[in-house]
């Protein structure tokens, strides 16, 4: 007699006998808050990048339309910040573009003030339309035109007002899902609404941007002293770029937003970049890891990303998620304004590029 026959089970089916033995053994180890990896390893460690968002476009006319309604039933000071948040459709209800990034349409009415405040969670904005509104930020009132990329970094204070006669409308993008991630929120509201301010408009980009340096002003910041990167200054460099021949087959004639003392990103946690398309420009495919947010500025075309054609013109707002491949078709020139945590990627050394 064998000793395979002297061990047989009672069960006949020794893959229903397995399958039991490992569920009780999971049920064991779970009263001990323990599982086995080995059930799970597959969908953690991927062979490539499996992400859970999709696609996604927003038309300006739609967002103007529905922010101006929220002006109806609430005030900027009763909401703080009166902003409708882009959500990404495969992530609703996490107020998030991307697993990493937030992204909201931002209405300030005539005569109305977005109280100051700051947190650690590092804001951009991007204005989209209206004139003459300003945005404070560390001191710095600048006014805001359309094209504009404004920044507020980690822990700077910041208050909006408008000034002006008509709506003003930007775009805001936070890295907060990602202060929140590592569970690192802290805000903080002042007493008056309006910080006072001893800076004139365009201090920051003049002292810090413009080849000389205030004498001893610090050289090792991990962001930009630049509050406001007018669209005014930088669109004639695209033109220049595009004369000069400088165009990449994916991305047409592009600058990305930099501290200007360092020439790292404008943000540690975002990147920004602004790109010319030439008439009839046809990208080639591109993808990375870091899932981009873009806003057509100029002009109008077509984005395919895999299967799907999303179409923009002036202000939509669309998401291309990481790691798929996408191509740029613009039968006008235009100009697309983009945002990523590619900054965060490269400061772990995780970011990645491909065709
Ligand atoms: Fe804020």
């Amino acid at each position: 007699m064998s000793v395979a026959t002297a061990k047989k089970p009672a069960n006949p089916d020794p893959k229903h006998n397995l399958k039991s033995a490992r569920e009780a053994y999971y049920e064991k180890i779970g009263k001990y808050d323990m599982a086995p990896l080995w059930e799970v390893l597959k969908g953690l460690v991927t062979k490539e990048p499996k992400t859970q968002c999709v696609p996604a476009l927003w038309k300006f006319a739609d967002a103007k339309r529905l922010v101006l309604e929220a002006g109806e039933v609430i005030t900027a000071e009763e909401a703080e910040r009166r902003v409708l948040v882009l959500e990404n459709p495969a992530l609703r209800g996490k107020s998030r573009i991307t697993n990493s990034l937030f992204a909201g349409i931002q209405l300030i009415l005539p005569g109305e003030v977005a109280p100051a405040h700051r947190h650690v969670s590092s804001a951009i904005r991007f204005v989209m339309d209206g004139e003459g509104a300003y945005t404070a930020v560390e001191g710095e009132k600048s006014m805001m035109a359309p094209g504009d990329f404004i920044l507020t970094p980690n822990w700077a204070p910041h208050d909006h007002g408008n000034t002006s006669d008509k709506p003003m409308l930007w775009l805001d993008v936070l890295d907060m899902p990602t202060v929140n991630h590592f569970e690192a929120s802290f805000a903080e509201h002042f007493d008056d609404a309006m910080q006072n301010t001893s800076r004139q408009d365009g201090d920051s980009l003049e002292f810090y941007g413009s080849g000389v340096l205030p004498d001893g002003a610090p050289t090792h910041l991990k962001r930009s002293p630049v509050i406001n990167y007018t669209y005014a200054r930088t669109r004639p460099i695209l033109d220049r770029l595009n004369k000069a021949g400088e165009i990449d087959k994916s991305h047409g004639a592009r600058v990305r937003y930099v501290n200007p003392v360092t020439g790292g990103w404008a943000l540690p946690t975002m990147g920004a970049q602004l790109s010319l398309l030439p008439k009839g420009f046809k990208g080639e495919p591109y993808r990375s890891t870091d899932g981009t947010i873009f806003v057509c500025v100029e002009g109008g075309g077509t984005t395919k990303i895999g299967d799907e054609t999303l179409e923009w013109g002036p202000n939509d707002v669309f998401v291309i998620p990481p790691w798929m491949r996408y191509q740029h078709n613009a039968p006008k020139e235009s100009v697309l304004f983009s945002i990523s945590d590619r900054p965060m990627q490269e400061a772990l050394g995780i970011w990645r590029e491909g065709k």
